[in-house]
C-alpha cells in the first residue's frame, strides 16, 4: 500500500532521504481515479524510482457554479487502486494545508495561452491550475511529473510554467486512455446518464473524421471553417452543446484563416483538433493530433 500523507512537512520528511539518490516522479490528480490515471502512474514508474501521487480537489481552479462541491471524493478507493500499480506515496492535503489564505494573494498566471479554448468559458481556471501545480512542484520537488494529454491546453501551460519559472522538472505527457468505444476516460464521465454514455463516443469519432479530412488536405481545398461547421453540426445533432471545436497548430497557435496554408513548417504542419462539449451535466474534453503533408 502507498504511504499516505496529509501534511506538507511529513511528506517532505519522508521524501528527503531519496533526494540526490533516487528519481522522484509526481503524478498530480484530483482523485476519483480511473484507468487513465493508473496509466499515468505506470508511465511515471518507467521514469523514476519513487512515485508520489497527489490527490487534491483544488478549489482555486473551479469557477462559481462549477462542480467543486459535487466532484467525487473517493480517497480510500483511490489508494486501493494506486496500490495495484505500485505508487509509493499519496499526498492528500486538506484545503487549509494547501492554502493558508484562500484565495491565495499570490498567483501563477501563464498569460495569453490561457485566454483561448477552455480559458474562454473558464476564465480563472488555469490560474488555479498554475498555482496548485507550482505548489505541488515545490512541495514534492520531483525530477519528473506526468500529466495526461487529454488536457492538452493544461499540459502546454504547465510546460510553459516549467520553462518560465526554471523548474528542474521533466514534464511527460501521457497518451489519452479511451474506453473500447473511443470515449476518453474522465472522472466526469460518471455524470453521464446511460443514454448520454451511448452518445458520448460521437465526440471522438468526429475528431477522427476531421483529423482524416485535414490529413487529406481537405481544409486547403474546402476551407477550414466549412469543415468545422459540418463537424459542429454533426456533434450538436448527437445531443452535445459545444463549448469549442477548433484546429490549432500543435503549439496552440492559430492557423492562418486564408486557406490554412500559411502554417506549414517546411513540408508539413503538425495540427491538433480540440473539442470541449457538454453532454447533459458532463463537460467532455478530447483532442486529436494530426500531421498534414504539404501537397
Ligand atoms: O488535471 C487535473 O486533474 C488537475 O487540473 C491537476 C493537474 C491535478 C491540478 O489540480
Amino acid at each position: 500500500m502507498p504511504s499516505i500523507h496529509h501534511h506538507i512537512a511529513t511528506l517532505r520528511a519522508a521524501l528527503n532521504p531519496y533526494r540526490g539518490q533516487q528519481r522522484i516522479a509526481l503524478v498530480p490528480t484530483m482523485g476519483n481515479l480511473h484507468d487513465g490515471h493508473l496509466e499515468l502512474v505506470k508511465l511515471a514508474k518507467q521514469h523514476a524510482d519513487i512515485v508520489v501521487v497527489s490527490i487534491f480537489v483544488n478549489p482555486t481552479q473551479f469557477g462559481a457554479g462549477e462542480d467543486f462541491d459535487s466532484y467525487p471524493r473517493t480517497l480510500d478507493a483511490d489508494v486501493a487502486k494506486l496500490a495495484t500499480v505500485g505508487a509509493d506515496y499519496v499526498f492528500a492535503p486538506s484545503i487549509d494545508e494547501m492554502y493558508p489564505v484562500l484565495p491565495p494573494p499570490t498567483s501563477v498566471r501563464a498569460g495569453e495561452i490561457t485566454a483561448q479554448l477552455c480559458g474562454q468559458s473558464r476564465p480563472n481556471h488555469f490560474d488555479g491550475v498554475g498555482i496548485v501545480v507550482s505548489k505541488l512542484f515545490n512541495i514534492v520537488q520531483p525530477e519528473v511529473a506526468v500529466f495526461g494529454q487529454k488536457d492538452y491546453q493544461q499540459l502546454a501551460i504547465i510546460q510553459q510554467i516549467v520553462r518560465d519559472l526554471s523548474y528542474p522538472i521533466e514534464i511527460i505527457g501521457a497518451p489519452i486512455v479511451r474506453a473500447a468505444d473511443g470515449l476518453a476516460l474522465s472522472s466526469r464521465n460518471q455524470y453521464l446518464t446511460e443514454a448520454e454514455r451511448s452518445a458520448a463516443p460521437v465526440l471522438h469519432k468526429e475528431l477522427q473524421r476531421l483529423a482524416a479530412q485535414l490529413m487529406h488536405g481537405q481544409h486547403l481545398e474546402q476551407g477550414l471553417e466549412s469543415l468545422l461547421i459540418e463537424t459542429r453540426t454533426r456533434i450538436t445533432e448527437a445531443g452535445f452543446k459545444i463549448d469549442y471545436l477548433e484546429v490549432k497548430t500543435a503549439q496552440l497557435d492559430s492557423l492562418k484563416v486564408d486557406g490554412a496554408s500559411a502554417s506549414f513548417n517546411g513540408d508539413h504542419q503538425d495540427l491538433v483538433v480540440l473539442v470541449a462539449a457538454w453532454l447533459g451535466r458532463a463537460r467532455l474534453l478530447d483532442n486529436q493530433l494530426v500531421t498534414v503533408q504539404q501537397p
